[in-house]
């Protein structure tokens, strides 16, 4: 058997073409064009890309797209100080600060002091909690978020299913097991980590297994069960001299091996990545949406 591709290039791009015509519809309608700003500290060449493709495919959907990149020495309070004035700033109504942060700043006090209503990356711990209730005023991590329009748009059936998540990490696997688990996909969900003993045990079970390492290789074919759906959350960076890069992405899953068992697997690059950028434009439409909603009330209340 060889496993069914998920395409996440491809369904990543449907859902961006679905937020340029709401993007269309907001400017149309409601006078407003959807705006993130995204704060990059630093030179960490990851995120440099990370960020660049991020701010891309906003200006691609219509967005106003701002980058504000700061020395990888500024102080905790003068990075504050560029946080409220973007949470004061009504032309922004996204804002995302790339991680990870130089050692000297507290990721968590830079997370709180972004505004909930703004906070597109659903990083903040208000909706951290909203997710985990199930509470729809928030919004989803775009990781996980993309992980499970990925099951639905590929018709991969969670209700009563085992899904085994590898991986601990807040930005993924958490919220993901809450997603997987909450009423409506309904399935049950084993969280697996760096301490599991006999981690093959658990992933041998799995009718969908969803791996956030960062670990080239992990998943070997012998840790599959037949018939499962894999995908794959890990990207590393792995040398290759051979490539023009220097280097080549890898996900966790020994790909070409665990396709001979699996029904459906996301590749590493073009699963699981582009869904995150999708995602997130779409967390940014409607952190806009919202924003003209309220914008719209208080000009009722006051007339
Ligand atoms: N670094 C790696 N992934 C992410 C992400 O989804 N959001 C932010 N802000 N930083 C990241």
């Amino acid at each position: 058997m060889s496993a069914r591709i998920i395409e996440g290039t491809r369904i990543g791009r449907e859902i961006r073409a679905e937020v340029a015509a709401e993007v269309e519809r907001l400017r149309g309608e409601e006078g407003v064009v959807p705006g993130l700003a995204v704060i990059l500290v630093g030179n960490d060449p990851a995120s440099e890309v990370y960020v660049r493709s991020k701010t891309r495919a906003c200006a691609e959907a219509g967005m106003n797209d701002r980058l504000l990149h700061l020395d990888a020495d500024v102080s905790a309070d003068e990075l504050f100080g560029v946080i409220d004035g973007l949470n004061a700033d009504p032309a922004v109504h996204g804002i995302l600060v790339q991680l990870p942060l130089p050692p000297h700043i507290d990721p968590k006090s830079v997370l709180e002091r972004v505004s909930p209503a703004k906070d597109v990356d659903g990083f903040h711990p208000l909706n951290v909690g909203r997710a985990f209730v199930g509470d729809p005023a928030g919004f989803l991590p775009a990781t996980p978020a993309g992980v499970m329009e990925l099951l639905r748009r590929e018709g991969v059936p969670t209700h009563g299913r085992h899904a085994v998540v590898v991986g601990r990490s807040l930005i993924v696997s958490k919220p993901l097991a809450s997603l997987l688990l909450a009423p409506g996909p309904n399935a049950t969900v084993t969280l697996c980590h760096r301490h599991t003993a006999d981690l093959a045990s658990h992933t041998r079970l799995a009718d969908i297994l969803v791996v956030a390492v960062g670990k080239p290789g992990l998943i070997t074919r012998e840790m599959v069960k037949p018939g499962a759906v894999v995908l794959d959350v890990g990207t590393t960076r792995v040398p290759d001299p051979a490539h023009p890069r220097g280097y080549v992405i890898r996900g966790d899953v020994d790909f070409e091996a665990v396709r001979e068992v699996a029904s459906a697997i996301s590749p590493v690059p073009g699963g699981v990545g582009p869904m995150t950028i999708a995602m997130l434009l779409r967390n940014t439409a409607e952190a806009a949406r919202r924003a003209a909603a309220r914008a719209r009330r208080r000009a009722g209340s006051a007339a």
